[in-house]
């Protein structure tokens, strides 16, 4: 009798074993990678995926002092039970910020030369960035060669000077808008909005070759590389050793780039009219650094075997006396986070049924979300291109912010357009 009855349970689990394999097959294939990953390639960036070590650790310290706080919340305290952490998450509204860098405004007649060496008292004023990790994660090995990078901005452009240590610095595209990343190359990606569209990408190799272009969405939203955008950017690269010579130990290579951010607000949201970051401005961004095994024969170098990203970190622009402040946390980050859990809680519920639905009580939402502790309020309306998430941040001084079925965020007017 109880096997009779447990026999249907018995086909669902092994029913959903299998879609699980297949969404699993169908997750790697449709993975965030440019190239097909080749043997004897690694790359590095500066931010990464924590270790979940620290992210337990750092829950554990938070539940000690809220889940009181949960249980005294009808509404969250059914959560407790289910997972601590996120009900806990849902009174305390920390929700963790991924790395960041605070960049300083260059001051009074500081100049940067763009001659790709470090050596300004502009770049000796400010710290490095940490050392970049493997692009697996932060449990991968430290990558055997350093690669760190600073930034400073004034109010055309952002300066990005970035060291990479290299034994043996070659490089053979030489065409503007060619394969850069088919060589050790270094990469730095912008989204100045947040907004997940229109995002930028700049490659430079070691002969100062520069690839650049606009990412309509990112690869996993199946976006499109737009090659026709120009950064504009003046850059110098300076090679500690000889290019190209296999004969020659050498130390390192570095660059220097200026980057005007009038081309790195294009098409990043119509009303966003600005040309020069405002104080406590921040963007999403990262920086990799692509490296091919070689081997050395005779006179050239060759190629035994790249990746793409889909993590970021945090910079922000501070108008400020450099290291006499930190990064300022503010309610956006939690509106923004909000708007992107019930994003990827409605394309859940898509795949499981192919359609969406604007109620919230069938959605696998984190509490936080609806709490009522976070934000204020929270919103989904459907409409012909699937739906539209409205979120009211908590303070009330900030604008209403949005997500849309393609993946584009924006505070602001309702109907914004990205173009
Ligand atoms: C700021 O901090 C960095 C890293 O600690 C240090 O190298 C730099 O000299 C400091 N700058 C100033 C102007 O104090
Ligand atoms: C955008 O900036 C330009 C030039 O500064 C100005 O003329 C225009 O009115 C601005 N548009 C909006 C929508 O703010
Ligand atoms: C660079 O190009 C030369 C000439 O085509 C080729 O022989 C060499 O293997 C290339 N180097 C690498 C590292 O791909």
């Amino acid at each position: 009798m109880a096997v009779k009855s447990q026999s249907p349970l018995v086909i669902t689990v092994i029913v959903g074993l299998l879609a699980l394999g297949v969404g699993l097959v169908i997750g790697y294939l449709l993975r965030p990678f440019k190239e097909p990953p080749a043997p004897h390639t690694s790359a590095d960036q500066l931010w990464g995926i924590e270790a979940a070590d620290d992210d337990k650790i750092a829950a554990l310290d938070m539940l000690k002092d809220c889940s009181h706080l949960a249980r005294e919340n009808a509404v969250i305290s059914k959560h407790l039970l289910e997972n601590d952490v996120e009900a806990c998450r849902a009174v305390t509204c920390d929700i963790p910020y991924p790395r960041t860098y605070v960049i300083y405004k260059l001051r009074g007649n500081d100049v940067i030369d763009l001659d790709g060496r470090l050596e300004d008292k502009a770049w000796k004023d400010v710290a490095w960035s940490d050392s970049f990790i493997d692009i697996q994660g932060r449990e991968f090995p430290e990558p055997r060669l350093k690669t760190k990078v600073k930034m400073r901005y004034d109010y055309r452009f952002l300066y990005i000077g970035a060291l990479l240590e290299e034994p043996d610095v070659w490089s053979n595209v030489t065409l503007h808008d060619g394969p850069v990343y088919q060589d050790n190359s270094f990469q730095i990606l912008f989204d100045s909005r947040q907004s997940n569209v229109n995002y930028k990408e700049i490659t430079i190799n070691a002969r100062g070759i520069v690839a650049d272009l606009m990412m309509t969405k990112p690869y996993v939203d199946s976006g499109e590389p737009l090659q026709f955008w120009e950064s504009d950017l003046v850059s110098e690269v300076y090679v500690h050793g000889s290019l190209n010579n296999p004969n020659s130990e050498d130390e390192y290579w570095t660059i220097e780039m200026a980057v005007p951010f009038s081309t790195l607000y294009q098409g990043s949201g119509a009303s966003m009219n600005r040309s020069t970051p405002i104080h406590d401005e921040t963007w999403r961004a990262n920086f990799l650094r692509a490296q091919w095994s070689v081997k050395k024969r005779g006179t050239h170098y060759e190629k035994e075997k790249n990746s793409g990203t889909d993590w970021w970190g945090l910079i922000q622009f501070q108008d400020a006396e450099i290291n006499s402040t930190h990064f300022m946390t503010s309610e956006k980050w939690v509106a923004t986070n909000a708007l992107l859990d019930t994003y990827s809680a409605l394309q859940a519920f898509h795949a499981v049924t192919g359609r969406y639905t604007d109620r919230k009580e069938l959605l696998h939402l984190p509490p936080y979300v609806f709490s009522g502790k976070c934000v204020d309020d929270i919103s989904i309306k459907l409409d012909w291109s699937g739906f539209h998430v409205t979120v009211k941040p908590k303070g009330g001084n900030l604008e209403d912010g949005h997500i849309k079925a393609d993946h584009f965020l924006w505070f602001g007017k309702e109907d914004m357009q990205y173009f």
